[in-house]
């Protein structure tokens, strides 16, 4: 009887879901078939050209009536292009919830009515901090400022809270997290990046795949995440965006593939392509990276997507095809899924004409529209693919932007403090605030919010506080003066500045960099603008502590800043409690515990990750890891179980003992490095292989462990992905205390 039941209401529900499926809706078995059976089954029954529909995205910018993001369709476009081209994927637009509500609706039923088989879209967007194409939606603290947490678990509160305000709207495809490692501060898309770290990058990235991806099961529609941009991306020789990169199989197995692995396996179900060349190769014309590499060697078994019109800049940009036709017989034989063409149905007639002549086989062309299929099966799109009302409603909740401060708060970097000069204490009355982003929005919000390049200060929420206003409510006691930049010619100008900044008992003053994205950040120097360091050497002139802001999405080089400040706070590009975070730390309710997740560099020309060689030399401003707080953390008693490991299988322990000697309770990351003393292939100085963060009340102390098993822990991969273990010397390392071991 119970058995009945389900299997009416599943019937019920098959028939009376907005614009379900015809193939789906009108088979039971489509209900208890597998997500493969019931692909092939579509499969079976679709023509060459609706399967090469499936594999095309296009810009919803294509088919709007004003041509760009605005959620105002052009309906007989729209169908059109539908009827014409039976295309599967649509990507990009920008409005507010009810606007993405109406925009889906119409153009699911639309996609549903206008095709044979009537397959709903799947629909992408760049939701990488936060909900940021939707106007009421939580914007969190761009991936590099996140990674300064080493808070996994706080990067999944944030990751549901972006699948919570993404998925019931009926956006799927979610084309985040960026796995890129962040080595190389001129690389204009580092903020995108969760840091220089392999083992960070992984963690804060499965973390979100992990938690974006569950928390989205809970919606009729889900929406899946997307890793990017694979691989070997962000470190390109010139430092520019989309420039060559050469990268050895070597720097390949130890540096870049780990976090993409990481994410793979935690559940990744699509990769998109990096549109740079590695190696001489454009990589969406690299067999060896896309189905060696990545399908092969890194079992990864989903939909990988070409990044915006890359297929069409192999001719173009790179000028490894001769034309797009060749072009497309390049990428499809290297391994790509989908071609994200965003603004040309070229390619379908391209991918035609080359299956038709046989230069493709069908049997290829089969083998993507199945995983494409398949995802938007597991997507539950075929159940239901139109925004879901009841949970809408919860995008922009108050609880989810308190979680914004909170990431916000505990990812700030306090890289000086000066006599203990913040937090801003009973004495202060008078602060004057200045610079850039004293009183900005957008600039706390960062790029990739509302637009590409970040939207005009007007577009961003009315009720969202910028740092001066943020200040105004932290300290309702206070008198918060809000001082304009002087023009650094006008000797009068600067002079009035002088004494207004004099006459107050600490200075607040914002630097960094104005808001850019991809190649648009490409810059030649990598020293913090001229304006900014005056700014900051003329209020140190009055003697007034100086506490410095940075909001920059890279380290920009500060070393005459440094001198200059008293205190510097590290605030990334923040998001929409950026303001109230920052305030919160100058006041003291938050307690700083963000640590760098990236060495900031002492001089534009040379720098070094962390994981440094022994024949380089590591000199930053403030090193991978430095973060202050206002207590302070003292290390004691590291024990290791064993100095002498005799087999590789045996788990090895360590501990240490963390005291808070100050009298305020804070959080402290311990982390744990190795340095492998000896190495065939030359080993960094230390890799960092544990972080845990945790909280610990003043006076108290908390014993921290790291458990390895030696071989996998001391291992290490050679450029065929084989591993190392190699006897001898080791040396493990926390926070200036180091025990040395040796594997015999
Ligand atoms: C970026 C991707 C992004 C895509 C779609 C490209 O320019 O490289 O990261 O997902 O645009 O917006």
């Amino acid at each position: 009887m119970k058995h009945m039941f389900l299997k009416l209401t599943l019937g019920l529900l098959l028939i009376t879901a907005p614009f379900a499926c015809k193939q789906a809706s009108s088979s039971k078995k489509a209900v208890t078939d597998t997500v493969e059976q019931r692909a092939e089954r579509l499969l079976e029954q679709m023509t060459l050209k609706e399967k090469i529909g499936q594999m095309t995205q296009i810009c919803f910018s294509e088919v709007t009536e004003t041509r760009d993001k605005t959620l105002r369709l052009d309906e007989e476009l729209f169908r059109e292009v539908i009827a014409q081209y039976q295309v599967g994927s649509f990507l990009s637009g920008t409005g507010n919830a009810a606007e993405w509500k109406q925009f889906l609706e119409k153009v699911q039923k639309t996609a549903v009515e206008e095709s044979r088989l009537g397959i709903p879209l799947l629909i992408a967007i760049d939701h990488v901090h936060g909900s940021n194409y939707i106007d009421e939606g939580t914007i969190f603290p761009h991936n590099i400022l996140m990674s300064c947490s080493f808070d996994t678990s706080l990067m999944a509160r944030a990751a549901r809270v972006t699948a919570r305000e993404t998925a019931p709207l009926g956006l799927s495809w979610n084309f985040a997290p960026v796995m890129d490692l962040g080595k190389n501060p001129y690389w204009p898309r580092f903020y995108e990046t969760f840091g220089e770290d392999p083992l960070v990058c992984g963690a804060m990235g499965a973390a979100f795949v992990r938690a974006y991806q569950a928390e989205s099961k809970k919606f009729p529609s889900q929406s899946f995440a997307c890793g990017k941009h694979f691989i070997g991306y962000s470190d390109p020789e010139t430092g520019w965006d989309r420039t060559p990169a050469d990268v050895s199989d070597q720097t390949m197995a130890e540096y870049f593939m780990p976090a993409f692995q990481q994410a793979i396996d935690a559940g990744l179900q699509t990769m998109m392509v990096n549109s740079g060349e590695v190696n001489g190769r454009p990589v969406h014309a690299s067999k060896r990276l896309l189905d060696d590499l990545l399908r092969k060697r890194m079992n990864f078994e989903g939909v990988v997507v070409t990044d915006i019109k890359d297929i069409q800049k192999l001719v173009s940009m790179h000028g490894s095809a001769a034309n797009l036709k060749e072009a497309v017989y390049h990428a499809v034989h290297a391994g790509i899924d989908m071609n994200m063409a965003c603004s040309s149905f070229d390619f379908i007639t391209h991918l035609n004409e080359l299956v038709e002549e046989g230069r493709i086989t069908e049997a290829r062309i089969d083998r993507s529209v199945k995983r494409i299929l398949a995802l938007k099966i597991r997507l539950g799109l075929m159940e239901q693919a139109t925004p879901d009302e009841a949970h809408a409603s919860a995008i922009g909740a108050a609880s989810h932007k308190t979680i914004a401060e909170q990431a916000a708060a505990e990812s700030m970097v306090l890289l000086k403090n000066q006599d203990a000069s913040l937090p801003l204490g009973g004495d202060v009355q008078k602060i004057g605030l200045a610079g850039f982003a004293a009183h900005s929005k957008r600039l706390l919000n960062g790029p990739w919010t509302y637009e590409w390049m970040g939207a005009k200060e007007e577009r961003n929420p009315e009720d969202m506080p910028t740092i001066y206003t943020a200040m105004q409510e932290e300290f309702p006691k206070k008198e918060i003066r809000h001082l304009q930049v002087p023009d650094f010619t006008s000797s009068k100008e600067k002079a009035a500045f002088k004494q207004k900044a004099g006459a107050c008992d600490a200075l607040v003053i914002t630097v960094g960099e104005e808001l850019y994205s991809e190649f648009k950040g490409n810059i030649e120097n990598l020293r913090i603008g001229e304006e900014h360091r005056k700014l900051v050497a003329l209020a140190a002139e009055t003697n007034t502590p100086v506490a410095v802001i940075l909001i920059e999405g890279r380290p920009r080089v500060i070393n005459d800043i440094h001198e200059n400040a008293n205190a510097i706070l590290f605030a990334g590009y923040p998001g929409i409690r950026g303001g109230t975070a920052i305030a919160g730390l100058l006041s003291g309710r938050h307690m700083p515990s963000g640590k760098l997740s990236f060495s900031y560099p002492s001089s534009v020309g040379h720098f070094t990750n962390y994981y440094r060689k022994k024949s380089q030399t590591y000199d930053p401003l403030y090193a991978f890891g430095h973060g202050l707080s206002y207590t302070e953390f003292a290390y004691s008693n590291l024990q290791l179980s064993d100095t002498l490991i005799q087999d590789a299988e045996t788990p090895v322990k360590a501990r240490v003992t963390v005291t808070n000697t100050g009298d305020r309770d804070a959080k402290e990351t311990v982390l744990w490095y190795i340095r492998d003393e000896v190495g065939q292939i030359t080993r960094p100085m230390k890799m960092l292989k544990k972080f845990e963060k945790a909280l610990i009340p003043a006076g108290e102390s908390k014993t921290f462990t790291f458990e390895f098993i030696p071989g996998e822990t001391l291992s290490y991969p050679d450029g065929t992905g084989e591993m190392l273990l190699e006897k001898g010397a080791f040396r493990l390392m926390v926070k200036g205390h180091e025990e040395k071991f040796y594997y015999r």
